[in-house]
């Protein structure tokens, strides 16, 4: 009963289950969202807090993710099953994983909105559009694509038939190989663009915004956003990282695996930053400008660049394969579900998945043009889902994730699947999950609803 073997198979080696789960993490989350995030949130003090809970709350919960998910070897929901049985606990725990399905079919609703965005840009950049672009142009680009509904309509389709077509051949296929490749390019292009700020932009007037803390910048509701951007940037809370534990050779070190995935995920956020921020100071844009930022200030880097018009359709091509990668991992829990749960074909319930998906992204599309004064709190339909899932699902998932694998499966199992590390690894671990991760998230919450005021 210890050593299950995945119905599903495994992959070849610990690197190719890093590089999946890669794929997994840099997406939109690091390129789009975080330097907006950012940007809105005053800066230092948010990426001070954003690096905390990346590495005393989101490394331990990715640890408790992909320990579940290969000692489990099943989908979400099957693996808690399975380990709440091997300890005699309550086989209820199984719940969360279902929590996770309607988490990842929410998010991928909106984030496939974005990837289409950043399909429009790979067609505006490759037909010469953005050369020459300065603020002005940049800033008119962007809003003409995004009051357009017909348009955001027409690219969501397409990246949610994309999503539907690879995911139903199944994740170790072609997507995962072009991954291997692309993203070195990606970061490799993020490079060039940091170069660019170097040389050209305000770099120093970035560094200063992104490194030096200003706490009386933040409150409770930007806290909250940076823990939430620390949960959906490294694919936590959902179950998703716990699928391609699944696939995770026993001989491989977890802590190691995911302390490498943390690495990389933030090291994109931070060039992401790094390549966006002087620009937005050289042309004294708005830093809070919101969702639009990277589409209004990429432009302008790319339109004033030698070779722009090459760089920046590779740039936008490359987000959208980034953003696919990513969007596998947000759809395969609920395509596991149905599959392993309901009896459905693969290919019936990646379409199933898929069509639920998209309607519900009509609710984006329309959140930025007709519907944008139809809001809830002074959020748009868009704003209200971000909130929901990053900010409020993947914490809980991510904590309930925590709770059960450090209080209801046994140290003697947990033990049992990080015994390549010392012992002291797995000492630390247990004591995040059980109690810094539940505390720290308890108190943002609870900050946020002004209980501390
Ligand atoms: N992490 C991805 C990004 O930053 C998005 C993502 C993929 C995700 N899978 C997830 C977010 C699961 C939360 C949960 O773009």
């Amino acid at each position: 009963m210890m050593n299950r073997t995945s119905i599903h198979g495994q992959w070849s080696s610990r690197l190719t289950f890093i590089l999946a789960a890669t794929g997994s993490a840099v997406g939109l989350g690091n390129i789009w969202k975080f330097p907006y995030m950012v940007g809105e949130n005053g800066g230092g003090a948010f990426v001070l807090i954003y690096l905390l809970c990346v590495a005393a709350i989101g490394i331990p919960i990715m640890i408790a993710e992909i320990m579940v998910g290969r000692r489990g070897r099943q989908n979400p929901m099957d693996s808690m099953r399975l380990l709440a049985e091997d300890d005699q606990r309550n086989p209820a725990w199984q719940w969360v994983g279902l929590i996770g399905v309607i988490a990842g079919v929410l998010i991928l609703s909106y984030y496939s909105v974005i990837a289409g965005w950043a399909l429009a840009y790979v067609f505006r950049a490759g037909s010469g559009q953005l050369a020459g672009a300065d603020a002005d142009s940049a800033r008119a680009l962007f809003t003409d694509l995004v009051s357009n509904p017909e348009a955001l309509l027409a690219w969501h389709t397409v990246i949610m038939a994309t999503v539907v077509l690879v995911t139903s051949r199944g994740v170790e296929g072609g997507l995962e190989k072009a991954a291997q490749w692309l993203m070195p390019a990606l970061f490799a292009l993020l490079l060039v663009m940091v170069g660019y700020g170097i040389s050209a932009g305000a770099f120093e007037e970035a560094m200063v915004f992104l490194f030096q803390p200003d706490f009386s910048k933040i409150d409770g509701a930007a806290v909250l956003a940076a823990m939430g951007q620390a949960f959906f940037s490294m694919s936590l809370g959902m179950g998703a990282i716990m699928i391609y534990g699944s696939y995770l050779p026993q001989d491989a070190s977890i802590p190691r695996s995911a302390t490498m995935i943390a690495i990389s995920d933030t090291g994109v956020a931070l060039l992401a930053g790094l390549a966006i921020f002087p620009v937005v100071f050289l042309y004294n844009l708005e830093p809070g400008e919101g969702p639009g930022l990277i589409f209004m200030t990429l432009p302008i880097a790319f339109g004033q660049m030698t070779g722009g018009t090459i760089f920046a359709t590779l740039f936008f091509l490359l987000l959208v394969v980034a953003a696919l990668t990513s969007a596998v991992s947000l759809i395969e829990p609920s395509v596991a579900f149905l599959v392993e749960r309901l009896g459905m074909t693969r290919v019936a319930a990646t379409a199933c998945s898929g069509i639920v998906i998209w309607f519900i992204g009509l609710g984006t599309v329309l959140s930025f043009n007709v519907a944008a004064d139809w809001t809830l709190w002074g959020k748009t339909f868009f704003d209200l889902l971000d909130f929901t899932t990053a900010n409020i699902m993947l914490p809980l998932g991510g904590v309930a994730i925590a709770i059960f694998a450090a209080w209801i499966v046994s140290a003697q199992a947990s033990g049992d699947e990080l015994s390549q590390d010392a012992e002291w690894v797995h000492r630390i671990w247990r004591i995040l999950c059980r109690y810094v991760a539940p505390v720290a998230v308890l108190l943002v919450f609870l900050n946020l609803v002004g209980v501390f005021a």
